[in-house]
């Protein structure tokens, strides 16, 4: 008789197991994970010098008039990619209308900003530099700015080598989109169960994830991002408070006009929103037990119970991912020439 190992008979135990694990057959349906290798980008191919240089303009304050605002000051990559919010202060302390959504994973949202009204993260780098509750600054001050020291246009060079001149307004945003395509946050528990480890998930975070697909959460946040990928108004069924849904901030009929749209929004991707409070584009509410109640009284039409809302946010702890260790970067220094600070 053939001899049958003790490691073969756990190899067949263990993937009779995850066969048998029906819950995980009905996330992958839905859920993708975070892909190990970087996403590509179209029309600006990645390359490390591109990455070094987005960067630097990534951390460096003097792209804002000020000199004191960076895109790191609102989206800071120690905080989960936020600000503290409720919603975003910018240029003289002027408070915006919206909440800042994280920098992190937003390679694989289908669109930019609360109402998608950038297609891409090149297009989307070039908004908060101009806004003026930003960085209040202009394109012109950044290719100032930029060119008045060596270290950059040396480093636009070297990314840049085809392009005359190689310092530019476009190749700034499109350095800053190779960098941010590097913020992937992999190897989240529920990436780990979906590429199999049955075991990385607890029960109440598998309860959880069995409610989120049941109740229909998932109809929604759905893909790699857990959301990111389609619009929806925000109160399907029932109206979120006017605190949390300010009438002024029509959301997507901004965008496109359609009356079918007036407070549509992203679906907000989910991917590390443990690390976020406050929730909602309003930034109104702390408490992510308190979000999931919200959402599904105003998408669904559910009211859950305490246990239900807990069972969600412990799976929705779930998605938080290996954030990428980053290392301060040491920015070039200022010249004669560089444009003094503007307050
Ligand atoms: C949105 C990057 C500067 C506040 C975004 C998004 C990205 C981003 C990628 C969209 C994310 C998503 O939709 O999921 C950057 C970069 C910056 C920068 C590269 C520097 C060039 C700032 C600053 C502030 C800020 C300085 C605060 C003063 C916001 C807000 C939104 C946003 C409030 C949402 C706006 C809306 O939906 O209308 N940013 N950001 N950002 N950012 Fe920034
Ligand atoms: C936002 C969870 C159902 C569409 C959010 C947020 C959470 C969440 C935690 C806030 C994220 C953040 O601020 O970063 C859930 C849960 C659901 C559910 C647990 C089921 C109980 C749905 C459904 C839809 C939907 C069914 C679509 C019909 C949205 C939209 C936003 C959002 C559009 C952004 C709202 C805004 O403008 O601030 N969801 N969601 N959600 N969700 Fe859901």
């Amino acid at each position: 008789m053939r001899k049958v190992s003790v490691a073969s008979i756990l190899a067949l135990v263990s993937s009779q197991a995850i066969a048998r694990d029906d819950l995980m057959m009905s996330a992958r349906q839905i859920f993708r994970p975070i892909p190990k290798v970087l996403p590509a980008i179209r029309d600006n191919p990645v390359t490390p010098e591109k990455v070094e240089l987005g960067k630097k303009l990534f951390f460096d304050p003097r792209i804002s008039v000020s000199g004191i605002i960076s895109c790191n000051t609102c989206h800071n990559l120690g905080t989960g990619g936020v600000d503290a919010g409720p919603t975003s202060v910018g240029h003289g302390w002027q408070k915006g209308p919206r909440r800042a959504p994280t920098v992190y994973n937003s390679v694989f949202n289908v669109a930019q900003f609360w109402d998608g009204r950038a297609p891409d993260l090149k297009a989307q780098a070039k908004g908060p530099v101009q806004a003026s509750a930003e960085m209040n600054a202009t394109p012109d001050h950044v290719t100032k700015t930029l060119n008045s020291m060596d270290d950059y246009v040396g480093m636009f060079k070297q990314a840049f080598p085809r392009d005359t001149p190689s310092v530019s307004f476009d190749n700034f945003a499109k350095a800053i989109e190779a960098f941010e395509s590097t913020l992937t946050t992999p190897a989240a528990p529920f990436d780990q169960y979906l590429n199999g480890n049955a075991s990385a998930l607890n029960d109440q975070q598998k309860a959880g994830l069995k409610l989120f697909m049941d109740k229909g959460c998932s109809s929604c946040h759905r893909g790699i991002n857990i959301g990111g990928q389609d619009y929806f108004p925000f109160g399907v069924v029932g109206k979120p408070d006017a605190k949390l849904l300010p009438t002024a901030d029509k959301g997507r009929f901004v965008v496109t006009n359609a009356v079918g749209d007036e407070y549509v929004f992203r679906v907000a991707p989910l991917r590390n929103v443990a690390l976020r409070a406050p929730y909602f584009h309003s930034g109104q509410v702390w408490s992510l037990e308190e979000a999931v109640g919200i959402m599904g009284e105003v998408q669904l039409g559910t009211k859950l119970d305490d246990k239900e809302r807990s069972d969600i946010a412990a799976f929705l702890n779930a998605l938080t991912g290996h954030l990428p260790n980053i290392e301060y970067p040491m920015l070039p220094t200022r010249t004669n020439e560089t444009p003094p600070p503007s307050l």
